[in-house]
């Protein structure tokens, strides 16, 4: 199994660190445009293998994707993060011509490869994705839905005083502060309801948390974060490698699901060998769909943006 990561910054090394210490892959490929930051920060992963008793092979390279032809999962974390105060919208003007150039000339070596977009703002550059790779619908994912997810596990584990392995959770919708939807009436604890546990105040402000988890540590940090969208996309590239069939909320072309037509959004789906093996429907009430429909047109309208950046 060959996978590939553009983007040696932050979430691009934490990723990779992450699929290498799972240690389920036996060559990974660090590519970023940068002279010599993929070559080091693949030395210093393979310094640690010995430590963290991994086989996989890291390779880092500037720019040359003959390097990289062959790879099973592509993983696309190229591009500028937010800063303080930005929202993942205010990076299309650089990323859209970043995620372009990359995606061509992946699939330039890599034909059959399957697309993990991470590059902001996600549901757009997913889409665009698809207008310039041309691959199966199945062969493309975006990932957001998994690490808001976890964001969201984090903050109900916080809110009921408990570990976030008892939670089960999810965040659909888009991936944007405004336009995601954590779904606080399935979440549970163990099966039970968290609102068996919680008031309506302190669950509103689990959710209210949960939206701007990536803004709140911008604002800690200085820059977005990376460890926990790493290992969301490691585990993302897990299932697909090792065909668990997992269950996740990605971001992935809708032609009429949930009421939804052209455009990429985070809803549930089964990860295996082929990317996308099923899109799940789950029995959203009303209101949820409500939420749904105007978070698709929040998507829509960045997506629209695509059309004067003349590409
Ligand atoms: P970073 O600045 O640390 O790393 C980005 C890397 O991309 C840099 O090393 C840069 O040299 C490289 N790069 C730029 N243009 C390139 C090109 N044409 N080819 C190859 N490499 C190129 O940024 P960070 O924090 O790693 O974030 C990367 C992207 O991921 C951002 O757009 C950020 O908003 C997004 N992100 C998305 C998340 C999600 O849940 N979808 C979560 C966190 C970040």
């Amino acid at each position: 199994m060959k996978i590939t990561v553009v983007g040696a910054g932050a979430v691009g090394a934490s990723c990779a660190e992450y699929i290498a210490i799972k240690n389920f892959s036996s060559e990974v490929v660090l590519l970023d445009i940068k002279e010599n930051l993929a070559e080091g920060k693949a030395m210093d992963l393979m310094q640690t293998a010995s430590l963290n008793g991994f086989d996989t092979k890291i390779t880092g390279i500037t720019n040359d994707y003959a390097v990289t032809a062959g790879s099973n999962i592509a993983v696309i974390t190229s591009g500028i993060p937010r800063k303080p105060g930005m929202t993942r919208e205010e990076l299309i003007v650089i990323n859209a011509g970043i995620v372009k150039s990359v995606t061509e000339q992946l699939i330039k070596y890599s034909k059959d490869v399957i697309l993990i977009i991470v590059s902001n703002p996600m549901d757009t550059m997913t889409y665009l994705t698809h207008q310039v790779a041309g691959l199966p619908k199945n062969r493309i994912i975006g990932m957001g839905g998994a690490l808001d997810s976890a964001r969201f596990k984090y903050r109900l584990a916080e809110a009921i005083e408990c570990p976030s392995s008892d939670i089960d959770g999810m965040v659909i919708g888009g991936h944007s502060d405004k336009g995601m939807l954590p779904l606080t009436r399935l979440a549970t604890r163990n099966s039970v309801r968290v609102s068996e546990f919680l008031s309506n105040g302190r669950l509103l402000q689990v959710l209210e948390d949960t939206k701007v988890g990536g803004a709140t540590l911008t604002s800690m940090l200085g820059t977005s974060a990376w460890y926990a969208p790493g290992a969301a996309v490691s585990s993302l590239v897990h299932a697909i490698a090792c065909d668990q069939k997992k269950m996740f909320p990605c971001s992935v072309l809708l032609n009429g699901e949930y009421g939804l037509n052209d455009l990429c959004i985070g809803i549930p789906v089964i990860l295996g060998e082929n990317g996308i093996e099923q899109i799940v429907d789950v029995d959203l009430n009303e209101s949820e769909l409500n939420k749904l429909k105007e978070s698709a047109a929040g998507v829509k309208a960045t997506n629209l943006l695509l059309k004067d950046l003349k590409l």
